[in-house]
C-alpha cells in the first residue's frame, strides 16, 4: 500500500502593513497562521506609512516565520516548499518578504514559489469549504482591489470587471476619515454603520456605462464629502451613524448588483468572496440573501483570512506547486503585478 506524502508548505506575506507567515499541509490545512499587524503604528499617520511598514517588516519577520514553524511543530527540513506574496503591494514591503523567503529558501535548498497576493485572498476561500472547487465566480474586495473573477481553475482568472477609480476599502477608509471615524474605516464603519437607518441619505448607486462588471466609488465618495460639508456650511450637524450605514448600503447594492449580472451571466452555481472588505457584516448579509434567492451557493472566509495573512498565500503555493510553478533566485517584487501574470 503506498501512503501519500504531505506537502508542507511556508509561507510568507509582507504586501502592506501586516508581517505574516504560515505553515499549510496539503493546501487546505493550516498549520499555524502568525500575523503581526502593524495597524497600531500607522494609525497614529491615518494610514499606512511605506517606509515604516518596510522597516517594521525587516524587524518582526523573523520572530513571525520562526513562531509559524514552532506552532506547527514543523522543521525548515520537512518543508517541501516556501511561498511568498511577490505583487501587488507597497514595493518595500514586498522586497522584504521576497528577499527572506528566497534567502531561506536558498539555504534550505527548497522551491520557491512566488504567489500573486490577490491569488491568495480568493485561495483563502478553500480553507474553510473543504469541497470549493473551481469553476466558480469571487469578487475580491480589499483595500486596493475590487475585482470581480471568474476562477476558472486553480490559478486561472478571466477578469470580468474592476474598479475604474478607487477600490472599495479605500473608499470605506476615506468615508470613514471624513466622518471623523479614523484609520482602519472598514471596521470602524462596519460597526457604527448597525445604530444608523441605511435608507436615511440617498447616495448615488453608480454603474459604469457599456461594462456591466466595472465598478466606480469615486463619485459616492465625493457624494459624501458634499453631504457632510453641506451639512457644515449650513451649521447642521449630520449623524454618524446615517452616513456610514447609508454609504455601506450603496457599496454594498453595486457590489451585489454586478456580481448577481455575472451570476445569472455565467450560469454559476457557487459565489466567493474575499478580501478585507468581505468581512464587512452587510455585504456578508446581502451577497448571502441574493445568492440564497438564485439558489446559488455562497463562500466567505472568516474575518481572520478575509484581511491580509499569509494562509491564504501558503494555500494558493500549493496549487501552483502542484501545478509545477517555480520561481528563480532572480524572483524580485513587482508592486503592480496583474493578476494572471506571472
Ligand atoms: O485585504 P486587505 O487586508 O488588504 C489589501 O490587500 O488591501 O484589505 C484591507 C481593507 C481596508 O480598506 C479595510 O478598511 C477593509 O479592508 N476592511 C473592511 C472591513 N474590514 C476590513 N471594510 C469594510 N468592512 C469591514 N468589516
Ligand atoms: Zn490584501
Amino acid at each position: 500500500m503506498s501512503e501519500m506524502k504531505d506537502t508542507l508548505i511556508l509561507a510568507v506575506e509582507s504586501s502592506c502593513d501586516e508581517t505574516a507567515a504560515a505553515v499549510v499541509r496539503n493546501g487546505r490545512e493550516i498549520l499555524s497562521n502568525i500575523i503581526y499587524s502593524q495597524i497600531d503604528l500607522h494609525t497614529l499617520y491615518g494610514g499606512v506609512v511605506p517606509e515604516i511598514a518596510s522597516r517594521k517588516h525587516t524587524e518582526k519577520i523573523n520572530q513571525v516565520i520562526e513562531k509559524a514553524l514552532a506552532e506547527a511543530g514543523v522543521t525548515l527540513a520537512e518543508i517541501d516548499a516556501v511561498g511568498v506574496t511577490y505583487g501587488p503591494g507597497l514595493v518595500g514591503a514586498l522586497l522584504v518578504g521576497v528577499a527572506e523567503a528566497k534567502a531561506i529558501a536558498y539555504a534550505a535548498g527548497k522551491p520557491l514559489v512566488g504567489v500573486h497576493h490577490i491569488e491568495g485572498h480568493i485561495a483563502a476561500n478553500y480553507i474553510e469549504h473543504q469541497d470549493l472547487e473551481p469553476p466558480f465566480l469571487c469578487l475580491v474586495v480589499s483595500g486596493g482591489h475590487t475585482h470581480l473573477v471568474r476562477v476558472r481553475d486553480y490559478g486561472t482568472f478571466d477578469i470580468l470587471g474592476r474598479t475604474r477609480d478607487d477600490a472599495a476599502g479605500e473608499a470605506f477608509d476615506k468615508v470613514a476619515r471624513a466622518i471623523g471615524l479614523g484609520y482602519p474605516g472598514g471596521p470602524k464603519i462596519d460597526r457604527v454603520a448597525r445604530e444608523g437607518d441605511p435608507d436615511a441619505i440617498a447616495f448615488p448607486r453608480a454603474h459604469v456605462e457599456d461594462a456591466l462588471y466595472d465598478f466606480s466609488f469615486s463619485g459616492l465618495k465625493s457624494a459624501v464629502l458634499n453631504y457632510i460639508n453641506g451639512c457644515r456650511m449650513k451649521g447642521e450637524t449630520f449623524s454618524q451613524a446615517d452616513v456610514a450605514a447609508s454609504f455601506q448600503k450603496a457599496v454594498t447594492d453595486v457590489l451585489v448588483a454586478n456580481a448577481m449580472h455575472a451570476v445569472e451571466e455565467y450560469g454559476a452555481d457557487t459565489f466567493a468572496i474575499a478580501g478585507g472588505v468581505a468581512s464587512n457584516s452587510a455585504l456578508r448579509a446581502a451577497m448571502q440573501e441574493a445568492c440564497a434567492k438564485r439558489g446559488v451557493k455562497f463562500c466567505y472566509p472568516s474575518p481572520v483570512y478575509c484581511t491580509d495573512n499569509a494562509a491564504m498565500i501558503g494555500v494558493a503555493a500549493y496549487y501552483e506547486y502542484r501545478k509545477g510553478t517555480r520561481s528563480g533566485w532572480d524572483l524580485n517584487a513587482v508592486p503592480n503585478l496583474k493578476l494572471g501574470e506571472r
